[in-house]
């Protein structure tokens, strides 16, 4: 797991619950969120809009995102939890999109849901153990969920494997810097996803969206706390509990000005197959 990650989790590894982004945490997570009114609440005030999200990814950056995404474009969507945003992309692009999630109840949401509906599909699968399903495709999405993959070269060799000639990997992805480590981390090109595609040889864009995740932690910090009465009546304390394991920590950071976001826009690399 990205070391970011590592140290968020240290920070929360007391809560008395499944360990935090463990599968079963996030199964517990997308059942509650799912039928919680409060969540929807949260999410329409923290991200602009209510798609059930659990990353760090605002209206601003969707819109963004939408914009890349061509009509029919064959998509795999990797962490796309219960695939609101998949959904969301899906109608707003025109782009086909296979979603994967080892969130098997998030991934049954989402079948659900969609159910009929041309141009989406879901399948559960952990993005480090298995195999990734299918091959040539346009473009392979990471909303949020490339922390989780393990070591950054290695997932990048994997997901490059199955695009297309001239299809491109889509990374949002945040840095955060700690006090002993390097203080060029967050500039752009020098990031830890910039160290692993530059060693790699990735031809590729960074946009920046660090001004939005500084604001989105400061507004998930804020709704967690003005929410948390309402979570508790529903019986979904655990969701407000979880939202507040890691705001004080990326809210820090944002203060700090030690947390940015770039959106990687990755050409594919046939040397590396
Ligand atoms: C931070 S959430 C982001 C969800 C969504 N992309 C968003 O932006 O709201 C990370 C997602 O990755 C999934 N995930 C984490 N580790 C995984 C793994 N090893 N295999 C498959 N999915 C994983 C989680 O179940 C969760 O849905």
């Amino acid at each position: 797991m990205e070391q970011s990650m590592n140290e968020l989790m240290n920070h929360t590894a007391d809560m008395g619950q499944a360990q935090m982004f463990s599968k079963d945490w996030y199964n517990e997570y997308f059942r509650r969120a799912a039928e919680s009114a409060t969540h929807s609440r949260f999410c329409e005030a923290v991200y602009g809009r209510d798609l059930c999200q659990h990353g760090m990814m605002d209206v601003d950056e969707m819109e963004f995102l939408t914009s890349l995404l061509k009509p029919g474009a064959k998509v795999l969507e990797i962490g796309c939890s219960n695939g609101h945003i998949s959904e969301h992309l899906h109608e707003h692009s025109g782009c086909d999109i296979l979603g994967l999630d080892y969130a098997d109840a998030a991934v049954a949401q989402a079948k659900a849901r969609t159910q009929g509906k041309a141009g989406l599909d879901f399948q559960v699968a952990d993005l480090i153990h298995d195999p990734l399903p299918g091959n040539g495709y346009d473009t392979i999405l990471s909303i949020d969920s490339i922390y989780f993959m393990g070591d950054y070269n290695k997932t990048l060799i994997k997901l490059n494997g199955k695009l297309k000639p001239g299809g491109r990997m889509i990374i949002a992805a945040f840095q955060a810097r700690e006090d002993d480590e390097p203080e060029n981390l967050l500039q752009a090109g020098y990031t830890r996803m910039d160290q692993a595609l530059q060693s790699l040889g990735f031809n590729y864009v960074q946009h920046d969206f660090t001004a939005n995740v500084r604001k989105h932690w400061l507004k998930n910090y804020e709704y967690s706390r003005t929410l948390q009465d309402d979570f508790a009546a529903e019986g979904n304390a655990f969701l407000c509990e979880a939202r507040m394991a890691e705001n004080g920590w990326f809210k820090d950071h944002a203060e700090r000005g030690s947390l940015v976001r770039f959106l990687y826009v990755i050409e594919n690399n046939p040397g590396l197959y």
